[in-house]
């Protein structure tokens, strides 16, 4: 009986280890939300660090840059439940100087020209590094 246990157990712990339990969109414990997956991020990255201009106020590490844009690392969301769902909303349609909590506006996607699915991927990098994500991208699946 005993032997039978330990065997379920390390073949469970196997099959989490593996990832097939929770499937491809689990990583270090977090739940993708849904539509997003690691390539989501990834690319998501690219347009955080580029063409979506959001490192000029938030960091290249997302760290925040005084009198810019706050920390999308920290806890502490002024405008957001955290949820990707309102990231992504806040990314897309920016923050009024009188509803920012510094008076400093940020503009509709940062004022670049990023298209939707860029919104989307941008904010699901937001996402990532709000939850403890590596700055570095969620990197390749093991
Ligand atoms: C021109 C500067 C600027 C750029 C570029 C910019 N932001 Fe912002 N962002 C801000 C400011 C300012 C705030 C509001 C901070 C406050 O209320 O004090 C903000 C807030 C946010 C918030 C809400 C944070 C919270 O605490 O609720 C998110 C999410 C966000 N930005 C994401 C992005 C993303 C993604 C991009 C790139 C597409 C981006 N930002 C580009 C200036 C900028």
């Amino acid at each position: 009986m005993r032997y039978a246990g330990t065997v379920a157990v390390l073949a469970l712990s196997l099959v989490l280890a593996t990832g097939v339990a929770g499937g491809e969109r689990r990583s270090a414990g977090q739940e993708f939300p849904s539509g997003v997956t690691r390539e989501t991020v990834t690319e998501g990255r690219s347009v955080y660090l580029g063409k979506g201009l959001c490192y000029v106020c938030h960091g290249r590490r997302g760290g925040g840059v005084e009198r810019a844009g706050s920390s999308l690392r920290d806890t502490l969301w002024y405008h957001s439940d955290g949820s990707y769902r309102s990231i992504t909303e806040l990314t897309r349609r920016g923050i009024s100087a009188r509803a920012s909590a510094t008076n400093i506006p940020m503009p509709p996607r940062g004022g670049s020209e990023i298209d939707e699915e860029e919104v989307r991927a941008a904010a699901a990098y937001v996402w990532w590094i709000s939850r403890g994500g590596d700055p570095g991208g969620p990197g390749p699946r093991q």
